[in-house]
């Protein structure tokens, strides 16, 4: 049997869709090359703006289609859209075989045993921690691990804690344990995944409380692991804490994806962040300040509603204030049931919308460009993932700031090797590995 699936969104559902694989070939079947030579043709889904709804409404018109042709292929789809369409994904798409929500990825193996069960919505969060699951990693050396489930904030543009529900944290013990395998199975550098890491251990049992810094702390220092990471945090929880513990434990890289959403104080009001532009770069300035070298990335959103072009001008400047290393941009879209979508007109013209996202990106790759060049002509730790994918001669590594690097060189993936950065463009390097001839 084979199985051919696609995963859309972000990094949670990335690590989720490992999971599905890996269990999924423990299951004897094996990954098809193509959707139209499997036998069950499986989305991981995504809700998270309307693009991305209709990106995956598009992969599945070519699944009824396949299935039209060849009735015997299983259908299933996973992940924030499932759930956020419960029980209507039967009604509206008969052709699918099953549905599940984020939270029912342990029982895929039932799910495929017992077709066309209506499984979603269920929101039961018993194995929901995917880490006990086997996993196929994309990377080999490097692995997501899931330190929490769901989101306790209220961003009103947001439909995640509708589709992902109420923060739970992992017990640290074993989130500790299931790194402490990864690196006897070769894993060198982990990423702490969670809606809102920072505010991990909040939810847990006082006597096993365990706060975020503790446990960045405590996987920092597993033998084996050289390189830690973790996204995302929220400012409002990010704490001196959190920033001593990055600078006191050598294994957690120096890079901290911010998520700012806008430059000005009045949106961030109306989006329910809670903090204001200024508290926001008092925090980056203590970052900075703690961790040298530190590289910056956030998230931004604009045309949220009512925003007025003096806002925009804020994000603009934030954007120059901020230097930010990168940064994803995206155009606001109202998400049904969240309360921008409810109480706020989404009033900004999509030709405005457009205006304000090509000037952001302009903005952005501007920043980032002359951030990158402080690399250039020096020679900076790399662990190496595999070959390029623009130039399989070439290798392709990561600097500890998270910044891709592809060079010439013989390393073997999994290893860290030195090389000097000979150019920058705003969102990659290149460079040649120290000792080695230029082959390129
Ligand atoms: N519209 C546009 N962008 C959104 N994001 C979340 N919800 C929306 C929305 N309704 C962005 C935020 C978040 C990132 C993952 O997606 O910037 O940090
Ligand atoms: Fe991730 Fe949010 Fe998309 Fe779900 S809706 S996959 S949590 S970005």
């Amino acid at each position: 049997m084979n199985y051919h699936l696609t995963s859309f969104g972000c990094q949670m559902n990335d690590h989720d869709s490992e999971r599905m694989k890996g269990l999924l070939e423990s299951l004897g079947y094996r990954e098809a090359a193509v959707r139209d030579e499997a036998d069950l043709i499986l989305f991981n889904t995504c809700t998270i703006r309307g693009s991305a709804d209709d990106r995956f409404l598009g992969n599945l018109g070519e699944a009824r289609r396949i299935k039209r042709e060849n009735p015997d292929v299983v259908v299933a789809v996973g992940g924030c859209w499932a759930q956020s369409q419960k029980a209507q994904v039967f009604s509206q798409f008969p052709f699918v075989d099953i549905a599940f929500g984020p939270g029912e990825l342990a029982r895929l193996g039932e799910l495929i045993a017992r077709e066309r069960i209506e499984a979603v919505g269920a929101f039961s969060f018993d194995g929901a921690f995917s880490g006990t699951l086997p996993a196929k990693r994309e990377r080999p050396h490097h692995a997501w691990v899931q330190i929490s489930v769901g989101c306790n904030c209220v961003c009103s543009y947001c439909i995640v804690p509708s589709v992902r529900g109420k923060e739970r944290s992992r017990d640290a013990r074993q989130i500790l344990d299931e790194v402490e395998r990864l690196a006897t199975d070769g894993v060198r550098e982990v990423t702490l995944l969670g809606q809102n890491v920072n505010s991990y251990g909040r939810d847990l049992p006082k006597d096993d409380r365990v706060s975020f810094a503790e446990l960045l702390r405590g996987v920092g220092s597993i033998p084996g692991i050289w390189r830690v990471r973790y996204t995302s945090p929220h400012p409002k929880d990010m704490r001196e804490d959190v920033i001593a513990a990055m600078v006191e434990t050598p294994t957690l890289c120096e890079h901290v994806h911010l998520p700012a959403q806008s430059g000005s104080t009045r949106v961030l009001r109306r989006m329910r962040r809670t903090y204001s532009r200024e508290r926001y770069l008092e925090l980056l300035a203590r970052i900075r300040d703690g961790i040298p070298d530190v590289s910056v990335t956030t998230d931004l959103i604009v045309g949220f509603p009512g925003e007025t072009d003096e806002d925009f001008a804020d994000t603009l400047s934030l954007v120059r204030e901020a230097e930010y290393d990168g940064a994803f941009t995206f155009v606001y879209s109202a998400r049904p049931g969240t309360e921008a979508a409810e109480a706020m007109d989404d009033d900004i013209p999509p030709a405005l919308k457009s205006e304000r996202i090509q000037a952001l990106v302009d903005a952005v790759h501007a920043t980032s460009r002359s951030r990158a060049q402080r690399f250039v002509g020096a020679d900076h730790e790399v662990l190496v993932e595999g070959p390029s994918r623009t130039d399989p001669t070439r290798l392709r590594g990561r600097l500890r700031q998270n910044i891709t690097v592809n060079f010439s060189g013989d390393a073997a993936p999994g290893t860290l090797t030195m090389v000097t950065i000979t150019g920058a463009s705003s969102t990659t390097l290149a460079g040649e590995q120290v000792g080695v001839p230029a082959t390129a």
